[in-house]
């Protein structure tokens, strides 16, 4: 099962707990996550991994709550930051700093700082000028401090060109021409232990082969900087792993161990994931009521109260979110989330958010139950990149988030007020 949503006597359960009773007591549109979907994910990544004892870094920004970062600490759980921020949740979690890696384009000094006097266990240096920053620091302090390069292996991961990362022309990492001559250049500094790789191609990635192509680039550079004398003790080969927005759309975390480990057997390296989506995305659903029926043309529109405020993905990557009701007649019990369910008595809607523009969109041309107002949707597939992402736009106060452990739950975050859309703005 790849999570703990299902539908019993035609209601969708998380877990033990009817969605229903969480959105009578949290009220919509809410957040719901699954403390088992997050658990059994990290497991069996880590159970697929066992032979190289990876440490897991989960990615914070995909869904950072401090409950679920504490949850995941308690697994034994690394994790990986873009920002200082992300830092401060992971330690306020009481997530050991030994366990960080920070990675990130612009981290300013006090980010820096922050992040050595919290002790993480490696920066991941995206430049030659990061490069100085971070090892003037150390030398200033007297602090020797761990690095990997991110090298940009120039392979196409085939998805969103938003989320692409390891191609040539984005922004991220040094191609591995220049890996060469900044590890020979800053390869051997007293403060900046400069020993590790660090790739991220993009995110998701739904097949094994743009990994395998990035990490044979890099044991080459690998071997051959060993052979100048340059010690490369880790390897972190980031996220990007798929989910499951539709049945059976993501490789199983074992497909992708079984690619990689081969290639990575007797190398001598510390392996470092940082996976994100493959742990919250499925164990997260957004729930939205419905509050009117429209129709426009040919077109029904489902008129919601959750909106791109909300969840941005459909409307900023085109994502497809699986959407079903919680509430459903004994034909549309559906296990299968597929983008066009072959089951009688289905409608074409447009659902729609209440947000000033024509983009807030969760769903178009979906084939539904026929739906009434005060239905409750759940969005399937949301837990990453869903609240994170999440603003205030058009004076929206953020969704509440909710946690539920077996036949318990508990609001994790409260829904925002009024007062706290204008909190920053007043003395
Ligand atoms: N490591 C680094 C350095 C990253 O930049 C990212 C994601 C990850 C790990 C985790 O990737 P994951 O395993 O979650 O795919 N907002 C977009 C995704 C942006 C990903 C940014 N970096 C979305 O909603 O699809």
């Amino acid at each position: 099962m790849v999570d703990h949503f299902h539908y019993r006597h035609q209601e969708l359960y998380a877990e033990q707990v009817p969605v229903a009773a969480i959105a009578d007591q949290a009220a919509t549109p809410v957040y719901i996550y699954s403390a088992a979907t997050f658990r059994e994910h990290y497991r069996r990544l880590q159970q697929a991994f066992a032979e190289c004892a990876p440490l897991i870094c989960y990615s914070v920004k995909s869904c950072g709550n401090v409950h679920i970062l504490r949850m995941l600490a308690e697994l034994g759980s690394g994790f990986d930051v873009v920002s200082g921020g992300e830092l401060y949740r992971v330690l306020q979690a009481g997530g050991p700093a030994g366990r960080v890696v920070y990675a990130g384009v612009g981290k300013t000094q006090s980010e820096i700082l922050q992040a050595m006097e919290a002790g993480i266990a490696c920066f991941n240096i995206e430049s030659e000028a990061e490069l100085e920053a971070v090892g003037a620091l150390a030398a200033g302090r007297k602090q020797t401090v761990r690095a990997a390069l991110r090298v940009n292996p120039d392979v196409d991961p085939r998805t969103h060109r938003h989320t692409s990362t390891g191609q040539k022309e984005t922004k991220f990492g040094v191609d591995i021409e220049r890996a060469r001559q900044v590890f020979a250049r800053y390869g051997r500094q007293p403060h900046l232990s400069l020993t590790g790789i660090h790739l991220h191609i993009g995110s998701p990635i739904n097949s094994t082969e743009p990994y395998v192509q990035a990490v044979k680039k890099v044991l080459d550079l690998i071997a051959e900087l060993r052979r100048e004398g340059i010690a490369i003790e880790t390897l972190n080969i980031g996220g990007g792993f798929g989910a499951d927005y539709t049945t059976g759309q993501a490789p199983a975390a074992d497909l992708y161990a079984e690619a990689l480990i081969p290639l990575l057997r007797g190398q001598d390296l510390e392996l470092i994931l940082e996976p994100g989506r493959s742990i919250s995305a499925n164990a997260g659903i957004f729930v939205t009521r419905l509050l009117y029926l429209k129709q426009g043309g040919e077109k029904t529109f489902a008129i919601v109260d959750g909106a791109m405020n909300d969840l941005i993905r459909p409307v900023l990557y085109d994502a497809f979110h699986f959407l079903w009701p919680t509430a459903v007649s004994p034909d549309h019990v559906i296990t299968n989330r597929c983008r066009e369910p072959d089951l009688p008595g289905l409608r074409p809607y447009d659902v729609v958010g209440p947000i000033c523009e024509t983009g807030d969109c969760l769903a178009k041309d979906r084939l539904l139950p026929p739906l009434k107002p005060g239905d409750l949707l759940a969005v399937f597939t949301a837990g990453a990149y869903g609240f994170v992402m999440s603003s205030q736009y058009n004076s929206r106060p953020r969704a509440a988030e909710v946690l539920v452990d077996s036949d318990r739950f508990e609001i994790i975050r409260r829904r925002e007020t009024y007062g706290d859309l204008i909190a920053h703005e007043i003395a």
